[in-house]
């Protein structure tokens, strides 16, 4: 059940549903270790990342379970350990984000560097510098980070790197600052959508977060925080990924449960390349095209295009006649896809943190290897296209962020099973 087997060449039409998105689910879990009481939690996506930190929280106090509706209800039944387990944390990057909530609840949280993984470094400096900032003692030894304070204070933070800002950074300083004393500001604030969402999550807490969805977070601390109720927004990448795939295979598909809102930057790259893209409040439908333009992108924090539908992108690039280029400004190595592209007949040439792309008649299907999440949905989208048949080793990365994705590309009509 490691490999896909994809017969390439059927162009995708009918309706697809956009299941709630992975990277606003997941932080919003770990916040629920801030509160008293029971939460519900909709929309949350059946995925591998889910269960890692639904086994974190388990494991730190935190009951979960899954309702027969798919809701998430979360219940803290206790609360005194304060250290994430290290074989869990080293599957997953995002674990980093019970960091806050521990810290500012439990007073003390012990977490395992989350480790580097293929898309490049990931370091978490800002993070710490944060939690600093609020008045936490850091330690690290033997691979641990240590964080304590009797209590934090606000302080005003600027989160930044030459990369931009930090999406779990910004969710973690904001999850500790909730409770701190007094008012912190949270400079140069990540401002993705799943920022927005735990921003929200948070106020329906009993947390005073203001300048939600800016550059500029301003929290007020206050004592406690209860559980509550909410539903998770769609998952704008696995939405982004669809159309991609539409697009690529000249098919004709709806999306629903697509907020086109969050989608601006992949909908305007699509239409520049000659895609028809209608766009409502919830849905969209995109409607692929013979000839397609070739196109420059780079990568940049939201609204920017999002690095995290760049393989994707570049994987249609490879068949769009002309020479297109991808720029990846966010992590200049997420490129372990490419080389797999080349086996299939790509014409791909990387130049730092560049790829020039110069789009061939057709792909050939042949056996590449997923090396992450993103790379493996690249490559699925290459072998719907590729003449023959494609084999997909390791993919289980794919279901680390997509929810049922054979079982919804089939429903398209695409020839894609589990061998
Ligand atoms: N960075 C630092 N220091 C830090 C934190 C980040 O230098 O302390 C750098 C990173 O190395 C990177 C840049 O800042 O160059 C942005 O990283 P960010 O912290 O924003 O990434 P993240 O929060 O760890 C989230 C998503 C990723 C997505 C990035 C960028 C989750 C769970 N993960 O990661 O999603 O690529 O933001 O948008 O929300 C994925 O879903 O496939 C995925 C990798």
């Amino acid at each position: 059940m490691d490999t896909l087997l994809i017969k390439g060449g059927k162009s995708l039409r009918g309706t697809v549903k956009i299941s709630g998105a992975k990277n606003a689910a997941l932080p919003i879990l770990a916040s629920t270790i801030l509160s008293r009481g029971t939460s519900i939690i909709h929309n949350v996506p059946q995925l591998s990342d889910v269960d890692v930190i639904v086994q974190i929280l388990s494991s730190l106090g935190v009951a979960v379970h899954r309702r027969s509706d798919q809701a998430l209800v979360c219940c803290v039944n206790e609360e005194t350990s304060y250290a994430a387990p290290s074989e869990l944390v080293k599957k997953m990057r995002a674990s980093i984000c019970v960091l806050g909530p521990l810290l500012a609840k439990r007073k003390k949280a012990r977490i395992a560097f989350p480790g580097g993984c293929v898309i490049g470094d990931r370091p978490i400096d800002l993070h710490l510098k944060g939690m600093e900032a609020l008045g936490a003692h850091v330690q690290v030894e033997n691979n641990h980070i240590e964080l304590t304070a009797q209590k934090l204070n606000g302080n005003s933070i600027y989160l930044g790197s030459s990369f931009g800002s930090t999406v779990l950074g910004t969710a973690n300083v904001m999850m500790a600052a909730v409770l701190a004393r007094g008012k912190t500001t949270i400079k140069n604030a990540a401002c993705e959508p799943e920022v927005e969402e735990l921003a929200k999550f948070l106020n329906k807490m009993g947390a005073q977060i203001s300048g939600i969805g800016s550059r500029t977070l301003i929290i007020e601390g206050v004592d406690e925080l209860r559980g509550t109720e909410h539903r998770i927004i769609s998952d704008r990448i696995e939405a982004g990924t669809f159309m991609i795939a539409a697009a690529m295979t000249r098919g004709s598909v709806e999306l629903l449960n697509a907020n086109p809102l969050y989608l601006q930057s992949i909908i305007t790259t699509l239409k520049k390349m000659g895609t028809v893209i209608v766009e409502e409040s919830n849905r969209i439908v995109v409607e692929g095209k013979d000839n397609y333009l070739p196109v420059s992108i780079e990568t940049t924090p939201y609204p920017g295009f999002p690095t995290d539908l760049q393989a994707q992108l570049t994987s249609m690039l490879t068949i769009i006649p002309g020479v297109s280029c991808v720029t990846e400004k966010i992590y200049p190595h997420r490129f372990a896809y490419v080389k797999e592209l080349l086996k299939m007949g790509a014409c791909i040439e990387q130049k730092k943190a560049s790829v020039y792309i110069e789009g061939i008649k057709t792909l050939k299907g042949t056996t590449v290897f997923a090396s992450d999440l993103r790379a493996s949905a690249a490559l699925v989208l290459a072998g719907l296209v590729a003449v023959g048949e494609t084999q997909i080793k390791q993919i289980h990365h794919i279901q680390r962020g997509y929810e049922n994705l054979q079982v919804k590309l089939s429903y398209l009509g695409a020839d894609i099973n589990y061998k």
